[in-house]
């Protein structure tokens, strides 16, 4: 039995954990949870899962749980409740499906209590991949990954040696405008951004995988999670998201993961891992029923954004962070209604811009600059 703490249970990764949870009762017991506003979807998890502890965002949810929860639990509010979950006594493995950089810090208190990470959130990569890297050597912690991308190469990987790799090929679905040229991008309305053709997902990373700023996250993520070079790491458009990834060796065999576009499927993996299990429901893949897969080669002109992740990669240091906060607060702007789809580039180009590298930042450095730069980004927009 394994015991699981998830933060961001509301959302949709964590929903989706909460569904392969509900599946092996045998396997999995939710032992802690956060989430962060959403008290209407949190009640019924709480009341059905039975959690010893629960966190939210802040004060008026909290009040709200209180009085509407008919399950009596431990409480606590804020980020400092993301580490109370994150560092819970009697939890194996923490499944990070936060969104944005404040899954950072949660990851390295549950890294310091040896608990084994099951990483959604890949804003904790992009912004410190080099101390969640170095954390999770200095405490023997595996970081398994749940973005699909990353677990197609996790489990390419198994049985071989990382020396023999000659590049990772991350697969992109190419998000809600694939099919129009760039100039057709001036007038989408935020509706039309969130129509994901493949993927049911949070509003966040929806946005991103139409800028394809979520493929350059990935891309980052990537290089961190296999200590793969960035021009050993390519993008191929594959609109099918079938193949969810794959890794050519040397002798340059590639071996591919495939099957339905199904994110149950590489959580469950993650909390499996090395092990296997049924998942019912999950359709199975039949390729004579697609008939055909396309491929593409990714054009950085077309998405800049993809562009902005591979250069701020290459640079290191502060600079990704730069990239995924200026991206946040662009992204929330979208969002609301504050500037249009092509702006979100605008606005991350210019934070990089303006940006002064430090190489090896420290995690306080990595606060200051990520809150510098969503300062700036706000300036421009109000
Ligand atoms: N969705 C996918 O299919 C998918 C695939 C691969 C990777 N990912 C990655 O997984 C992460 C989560 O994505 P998602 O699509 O599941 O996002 P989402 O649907 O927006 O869910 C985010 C979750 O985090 C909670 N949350 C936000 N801020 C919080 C805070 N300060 N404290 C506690 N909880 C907080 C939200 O709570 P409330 O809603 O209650 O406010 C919600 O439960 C992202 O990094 C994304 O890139 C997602």
């Amino acid at each position: 039995m394994k015991h699981i703490s998830l933060l961001g249970a509301t959302g949709s990764i964590g929903e989706q954990t909460l569904d392969v949870i509900r599946q092996h009762p045998d396997k999995f017991l939710l032992k802690a949870m956060t989430f962060g506003r959403n008290v209407d979807k949190a009640i019924p998890i709480i009341e059905q899962f039975q959690p010893e502890f629960v966190g939210c965002l802040d004060e008026e949810t909290y009040h709200t749980l209180k009085e509407q929860c008919t399950y009596d639990v431990k409480m606590a509010i804020g980020d400092e409740a993301n580490i109370v979950a994150a560092t819970y006594e009697g939890v194996d493995v923490v499944v990070n499906a936060l969104v944005g950089s404040v899954g950072l810090v949660p990851t390295l208190k549950a890294i310091e209590q040896k608990k084994t990470i099951a990483l959604a959130n890949k804003e904790t990569l992009v912004t410190a991949g080099h101390i969640v890297k170095e954390y999770a050597k200095k405490y023997d912690v595996p970081l398994l990954p749940v973005d699909s991308e990353h677990s197609a190469i996790f489990q390419c990987l198994q049985g071989e040696q990382a020396k023999n790799i000659e590049r990772l090929i991350v697969t992109a679905s190419g998000g809600s405008f694939r099919d129009k040229k760039r100039t057709e991008l001036e007038g989408v309305t935020v509706e039309e951004a969130l129509n994901h053709p493949n993927w049911s997902m949070g509003a966040k990373i929806t946005i991103d995988s139409a800028t394809m700023m979520n493929k350059g996250l990935e891309v980052i993520e990537a290089h961190w999670l296999f200590d793969i070079p960035y021009d050993r790491i390519d993008v191929l458009l594959h609109k099918e998201s079938i193949i969810h990834s794959m890794v050519e060796f040397h002798d340059k065999s590639v071996m591919a993961q495939l099957g339905t576009p199904d994110m149950r499927v590489p959580i469950q993996y993650a909390l499996t891992y090395p092990d296997r299990a049924p998942l019912t429901e999950a359709k199975s893949l039949n390729l004579w029923e697609i008939g055909q897969l396309n491929f593409q080669k990714a054009d950085f002109d077309r998405y800049r954004c993809l562009h902005f992740a591979y250069e701020s990669g290459k640079i290191g240091g502060t600079m990704p962070a730069v990239l995924n906060a200026a991206n946040e607060v662009a992204v929330d702007a979208f969002l609301k209604g504050k500037v249009t789809f092509l702006q979100i580039e605008e606005l991350i180009e210019k934070a990089l811009i303006r940006h002064h590298v430090m190489t090896k930042p420290s995690l306080q450095d990595i606060h200051e600059v990520d809150k510098d730069t969503r300062d700036f980004v706000q300036s421009i927009l109000t």
